[in-house]
């Protein structure tokens, strides 16, 4: 089933196109990952496909429904790149809260709450102010925020950043169980090994997708057969065909 279409979607801040007619698709169970260097435009698609940016040009449809549209939001769990907590409260009332938002109920709230802080393995920490958590728990708290309340689609803007590598492994193996379940992920990485745990890539460069396929298709096309020759050698396609950024 399709989850997400985006056609020809287009973005400018100012004078700057910073996304130029990207067309995607999402099925449910899938997960796509985003890689692009830094400033390529990967926030910016990722905030245009929840509907908190508008468009300049296209659209996108999220389950049939025309984004920006409210009443998605509460299929939709997002990490942002930057953490978006409320430092003086808990990790748990945190947590709780954004349940609320989500329409939860108090008790499935605090339960499921307590389900997710143990996954991230915050369990111990639950009760301290975010003020006081280090940056990788906070990390972990917005990731537990993306999956509060089971939604369809999960969008997640680089999850792993300042995390380590035994907790990346299991982010992951949480992102595919959940994938195992039919829900849609949307990732940005920079990390290599996570892209190659992708169904699909997309490569941005400048705002434009240069490169689309299943991880081994991209890794075929390069003379190493590595993700990171694919990275690196469609970036010096792009850079001849006078287009990128
Ligand atoms: N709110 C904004 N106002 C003006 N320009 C913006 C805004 N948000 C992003 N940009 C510009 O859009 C371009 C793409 O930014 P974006 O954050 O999407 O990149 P990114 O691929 O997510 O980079 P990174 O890997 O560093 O997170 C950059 O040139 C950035 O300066
Ligand atoms: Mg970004």
């Amino acid at each position: 089933m399709q989850i997400i279409t985006a056609n020809n979607v287009s973005k400018r801040f100012g004078s700057e196109l910073v996304l130029n007619g990207i067309d995607l698709s999402l099925q449910a169970g899938e997960i796509l990952g985003i890689l692009g260097p830094s400033g390529a435009g990967k926030t910016t698609l990722v905030r245009c496909i929840l509907g908190t940016l508008p468009l300049d040009n296209g659209e996108i449809a999220i389950q049939d429904t025309q984004m920006p549209n409210l009443r998605m939001m509460d299929k939709i769990g997002y990490m942002a790149q930057q953490d978006a907590l409320y430092e003086d409260l808990t990790g748990l009332q945190n947590l709780v809260f954004f349940a609320r938002l989500k329409g939860m109920k108090k008790r499935a709230a605090t339960e499921q709450a307590h389900v997710l802080m143990r996954l991230v393995e915050l369990d111990r920490d639950e009760n301290k102010k975010v003020v006081n958590y280090s940056g990788g728990m906070k990390r972990r708290l917005s990731l537990t925020a993306a999956l509060i309340g089971d939604p369809d689609i999960i969008v997640l803007d680089e999850p792993t950043v300042g995390i380590d590598p035994l907790l990346r492994e299991l982010f992951w193996a949480e992102f595919k169980r959940l994938q195992g379940l039919g829900r849609a992920i949307i990732v940005t990485t920079h990390v290599m090994d996570e892209a190659e745990k992708c169904d699909r890539l997309i490569l941005l460069r400048g705002g434009s997708i240069i490169e689309n396929g299943s991880p081994e298709e991209l890794k075929a096309k390069t003379t190493q057969g590595t993700l990171e020759a694919a990275f690196i050698e469609s970036a010096r396609r792009s850079n001849k065909g006078g287009d990128a950024a």
